[in-house]
């Protein structure tokens, strides 16, 4: 979302006239798009706001700074404060005023925070940084009310764009080149309960899957409590839509679960993924957990672990949790020492990879349609693409641009991506579903016990 919002104030700023520089040195405006969502990401911005102050303070007065996104949200006085230098402060509900505060602030800073999202932002131009690939924000805010989570507090409640709207908007973008469109939502399953006719997003699904020269629907994320058999139908049903399901668990243990305020027990967050496996048999299964929520005990953290190896995630974003203001959790007065949480964590992380590498070891000998994304970062003489389950390939280069399919048989794979070489299958037509072998759970892969 917050990778969406930087393209659209980039998009705002290239229509005043703008032009995009690499070196802050050059730049009249350096926009800082904050996000708060973990203590990390908060912490690092001063540090990087001090940097800029001293180009700043050599520029006289020829540059600008500007802080936007959920930290502005959350911290506007405070910036004021510490950083008082700062030209701009707007938050996450008035990304259209950056051109309009960016003009006041000749006359001095120019700070703005609402509380609220009046109307859905549909209209803001957007630079985006990839040709081929756009994000496409199909609902903002969210009404649930995780126990560990700032967003609703930043990004307050819940406010989804018209189906037309999405569908006219994804018909543009295909005409100015655009293959494959991730939708965003914060509760993608939530999409249109707040519309006339409550629209379903598994109907979106099919209303976009209809669109001719869109090549691959993306979407992130479902909130497992709302994700239903529509969507997998959906899901099962439509072509352009990718076999590949992002299904935050945060926790195994129906405890952690039920103090997250999650709405889902373990047993039904299974059942789902049963669901999704059953539906569409090569499904890419990723996720998101928090390891050292407060009062986690070693018997509800291994019932994560458990849950892992359950559901045998192709890959899991973890995260230590950290107390964020504005959020239940942050009061309850159980925390889990940091040493502990570190331990559990890497016996998290050890899993997963594991589990990851296998995964990705069964696509060893499968050819696979790829994206094209560039120059391989590992391999500067190799290019990188991505298959329709997400996972990341590097094969050798035939110098192929941005943006063009490729059929790659998949040669190797690490925990993290998967090595290839050209066949000479083009645009990955027709768009076979892949059979992959099983690995059972829990019987380790063929390189390692
Ligand atoms: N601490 C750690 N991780 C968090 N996340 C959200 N809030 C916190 C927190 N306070 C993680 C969740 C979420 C992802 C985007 O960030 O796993 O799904
Ligand atoms: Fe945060 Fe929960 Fe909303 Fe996701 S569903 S944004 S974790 S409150």
């Amino acid at each position: 979302m917050n990778e969406h919002d930087s393209e659209r104030m980039a998009g705002m700023l290239e229509a005043e006239g703008y032009v995009k520089t690499t070196a802050a040195e050059e730049a009249s405006v350096v926009v800082f798009n904050t996000c708060c969502i973990r203590e990390n990401a908060d912490q690092r911005l001063y540090g990087n706001l001090g940097h800029m102050k001293r180009i700043k303070d050599l520029r006289e007065g020829e540059m600008r700074i500007v802080v936007a996104g959920c930290l502005a949200q959350k911290d506007k006085d405070l910036i004021q404060q510490r950083a008082p230098y700062v030209d701009v402060v707007l938050g996450t509900h008035n990304l259209a005023s950056l051109p309009r505060l960016l003009s006041e602030s000749h006359e001095g800073p120019a700070f703005e925070i609402l509380e609220q999202t009046e109307v859905f932002p549909s209209a803001l131009p957007a630079r985006r940084t990839s040709p081929w690939h756009a994000w496409v924000s199909i609902s903002i805010g969210c009404n649930n009310s995780c126990t560990f989570c700032i967003v609703p507090a930043v990004r307050g409640r819940e406010i989804s764009r018209r189906t037309g709207e999405i569908v006219a908007e994804v018909e543009q973008l295909v005409d100015d080149g655009v293959i494959e469109v991730t939708l965003l939502g914060q509760n993608v399953n939530s999409y249109g309960r707040d519309l006339d006719g409550r629209p379903l997003f598994a109907k979106l699904l099919r209303e976009l899957d209809r669109i001719e020269g869109l090549e691959r629907i993306r979407f992130t994320s479902p909130h497992p409590k709302d994700f239903r058999a529509d969507t997998v139908e959906a899901m099962a049903d439509c072509s352009r839509v990718c076999e590949h399901i992002h299904l935050p668990v945060q926790a195994g243990s129906d405890r952690v679960l039920k103090r997250m305020k999650r709405a889902y027990t373990r047993r039904r967050y299974l059942e789902k993924v049963a669901m999704v496996r059953q539906a569409i048999p090569d499904v890419a299964v990723t996720t998101d957990i928090i390891v050292g929520f407060p009062g986690e005990t070693e018997d509800d953290f291994k019932e994560t672990l458990e849950v892992t190896a359950e559901a045998r995630y192709d890959a899991a974003y973890t995260f230590q949790y950290s107390p964020r203001p504005m959020t239940e959790a942050a009061d309850f007065d159980d925390q889990v020492p940091k040493a502990v949480v570190q331990e559990r964590f890497d016996r998290l992380i050890a899993l997963q990879q594991r589990i990851s590498l296998e995964q990705n070891q069964r696509h060893i000998g499968c050819s696979e349609e790829v994206i094209v994304e560039g120059v391989s970062k590992k391999d500067p003489s190799k290019l990188s693409g991505r298959t329709r389950t997400n996972k990341l390939v590097h094969f050798d280069s035939d110098g192929a641009r941005e943006g063009a399919f490729r059929t790659v048989r998949i040669t190797g794979a690490l925990h993290h991506y998967l090595e290839g070489v050209l066949t000479d299958g083009r645009n990955g037509e027709p768009r076979a579903r892949l059979t992959l072998p099983l690995v059972a759970s829990g019987t380790g892969c063929n390189t390692c016990s």
